[in-house]
């Protein structure tokens, strides 16, 4: 697990762009910030659409920022919510896909660390591209 110095950076950084958040019909604005291998964090936040089922999680629109930017190897991923909830199964599932066993980091909307985890923790026995053969 990275150092508590690291995972208040992360916290913060998901903090500065919660208010970002496009969260007009649930009003559970998320925001996420990823440690990339190269010491740079990635941060993005939920958007919702009129048509529900197409709204995107902060965790996946972080990660397709990150790999926008041409990232491909992360350290750790800060979750900053109302009550620092944690991944969705279909986050579990693409976090584990492009980033691994990163750490992951809960926080509440006070900036206050609720709990610490990894993905290994979050999606045991995960398919992955190795299953692809
Ligand atoms: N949401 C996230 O962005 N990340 C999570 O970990 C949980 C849920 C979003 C999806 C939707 O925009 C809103 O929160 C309510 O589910």
């Amino acid at each position: 697990m990275i150092d508590i110095n690291k995972q208040n950076e992360l916290i913060n950084a998901a903090m500065k762009v919660r208010e970002n958040a496009y969260a007009p019909y649930s009003n559970f604005q998320v925001a996420a910030a990823l440690l990339c291998a190269d010491g740079e964090i990635v941060s993005g936040i939920n958007m919702e659409s009129s048509s529900y089922g197409l709204s995107v999680c902060a965790e996946r629109n972080t990660i397709a920022t990150a790999v926008a930017k041409g990232k491909r190897d992360f350290i750790a991923m800060a979750i900053v919510s109302r009550n620092g909830v944690t991944p969705c199964g279909a986050c579990r599932q693409v976090l584990f896909d492009i980033c691994g066993d990163i750490d992951i980091i809960l926080g509440d909307e006070k900036g206050n660390i609720q709990d610490t985890t990894t993905m290994k923790v979050l999606l045991p026995k995960a398919f992955s591209r190795k299953d692809l053969g």
